[in-house]
């Protein structure tokens, strides 16, 4: 009898063998059913500056579709500023008080079921023990519940002074947001609302949805999140196809990647998952600029600011890898703007911060208040980032961490590049919008 070993079986047993370590394939089952009438409605509000207390920035503006669902830079300018992405610069009759401190993550896949967990530090998060069940900040607990904890951190931005209300006393919406009045008859989300009634093309659209019930800002952040859900769900990048079954999505060198990421790369210990990530928090050493996260100080000491428990010092989440290639820069603050270095980062941590180039911060040319570099210029302050840094240092050969980087580049779908709606001509509010030059 003759036994047949063809081509096509022996690379299915191959993969076969890899499987027990693969993911399972992402499918649209892993994402709620969005309703097109509401993502339609989100994508308007997604891109209106009326939802700013001086209506002159958007959630668009950081997390452009055109941009990765980001904005391209390391740290951004938030309300003060004007145009997209590396254009972007202040406007001197209303200049911003400092850059935002962290990088503007990309928004891909955030409505799959199994996000629950949001902002670098996770400060907005599924807790069944929370008001509605979602843990927010101080003075943001829930009012009314929300389908989703994407939907509940739409409720966060614009009660930020930095990012979308404005500073002081330039509009009733920045008033409220500086005594951190989010709730309530007055609050943030109470004026925003009361906008939004004010146009009537929102308040037809949003009528059947509300049973007739009056507008409430949670309504406005379950519209944004379904927008959310459908324009960044991307599941249909070559390693998609792979785990699906199709052995020819993947080049020999990005097969050769993947093994080296689940396997030797020690990669999966984090970015594990269908998504790659743990949705957990790591201290990774990361170097650190911008004007930081505490009052009168550079520092971003990350997910201990949250829990107050010191082992969460200097640990931030690990984000998807998702569309990687395309989302620089990276980390937390962007430390590093091109891939290959924050690959290398891993790999040898404290020298990597020890030797960092600080050519790698992309930051728009403006002088703010803060001293970029003070973090990095405060030897106490490098060490106390090294000293928490809790990732082992990993051999790979130059070979394997080119594998690796072609790899990560089997990760683009190619619908994040494009956009899938993308932007609208207008938005309701006849607002101009922030547009790519
Ligand atoms: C000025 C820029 C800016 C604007 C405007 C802005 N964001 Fe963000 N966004 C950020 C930054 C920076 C973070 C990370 C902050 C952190 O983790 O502390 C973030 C985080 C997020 C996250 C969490 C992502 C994750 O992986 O955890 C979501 C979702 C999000 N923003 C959606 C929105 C929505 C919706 C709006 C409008 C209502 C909006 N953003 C407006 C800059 C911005
Ligand atoms: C100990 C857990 C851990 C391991 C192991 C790990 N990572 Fe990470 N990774 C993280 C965390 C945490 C961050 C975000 C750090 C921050 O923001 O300060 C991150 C960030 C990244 C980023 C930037 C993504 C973005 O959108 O900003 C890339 C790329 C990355 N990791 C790739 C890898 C690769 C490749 C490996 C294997 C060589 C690896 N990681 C191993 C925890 C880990």
């Amino acid at each position: 009898m003759r036994f047949w070993v063809t081509a096509g079986t022996l690379s299915l047993l191959a993969s076969l063998s890899q499987a027990a370590d693969l993911p399972n394939a992402v499918t649209h089952a892993d994402f709620p059913p969005t309703d097109p009438d509401l993502v339609l409605l989100g994508r308007d509000l997604f891109f209106d500056p009326i939802l700013s207390g001086n209506r002159n920035i958007a959630c668009a503006t950081c997390h452009h579709p055109s941009l990765a669902s980001a904005d391209g830079m390391s740290l951004g300018l938030g309300e003060g500023a004007v145009a997209l992405g590396a254009d972007r610069h202040v406007d001197p009759t209303n200049a911003p008080q400092n850059r935002i401190p962290r990088n503007a993550p990309a928004l891909f896949n955030l409505g799959a079921y199994e996000f629950t967990v949001f902002f670098h530090d996770g400060r907005v998060q599924t807790d069944p023990s929370a008001m509605y069940g979602v843990k927010m900040p101080a003075h943001a607990e829930l009012e009314r519940p929300v389908p989703s904890p994407l939907a509940a951190q739409a409720l966060m931005p614009p009660t930020s002074f930095d990012e979308m209300a404005g500073q002081d006393e330039e509009n009733p919406i920045s008033v409220a947001a500086r005594d951190k009045s989010f709730r309530g008859i007055g609050g943030v989300w109470d004026l925003l609302c009361k906008r939004i009634e004010e146009v009537p093309d929102y308040v037809a659209r949003f009528e059947k949805h509300l049973n007739g019930r009056k507008l409430h800002f949670t309504d406005v952040a379950r519209a944004i999140a379904e927008f959310q859900t459908y324009e960044f769900q991307t599941i249909n990048s070559p390693f998609d196809h792979y785990l699906r079954g199709d052995h020819f999505a993947l080049t020999d060198q990005q097969k050769a990647g993947m093994e080296v990421f689940y396997g030797e790369g020690n990669c999966a210990s984090c970015h594990s998952g269908p998504f790659q990530t743990d949705h957990s928090f790591h201290a990774i050493g990361l170097p650190q600029f911008g004007p930081g996260k505490e009052e009168g100080s550079y520092a971003d000491k990350g997910r201990i600011a949250v829990t107050g428990d010191p082992e969460d010092r200097y640990r931030f989440r690990t984000p998807s890898l998702r569309n990687v290639a395309i989302t620089g820069p990276y980390g937390h603050n962007g430390a590093y703007s091109d891939l290959a270095s924050m690959v290398r980062h891993h790999l040898q941590p404290i020298r990597s911060l020890a030797s960092y180039d600080r050519g790698q911060a992309r930051l728009h040319d403006v002088s703010v208040q803060a001293d970029d570099w003070g973090a990095m210029d405060d030897f106490d302050e490098v060490m106390r980032i090294a000293e928490a840094t809790e990732i082992a240092p990993v051999n790979l050969t130059d070979q394997q961490i080119d594998d690796l980087l072609a790899f990560l580049d089997a990760l683009t779908d190619p619908q994040a590049i494009t956009g899938k709606l993308g932007a609208p001509d207008s938005v309701p509010s006849g607002l101009p919008m922030d547009a790519l030059n």
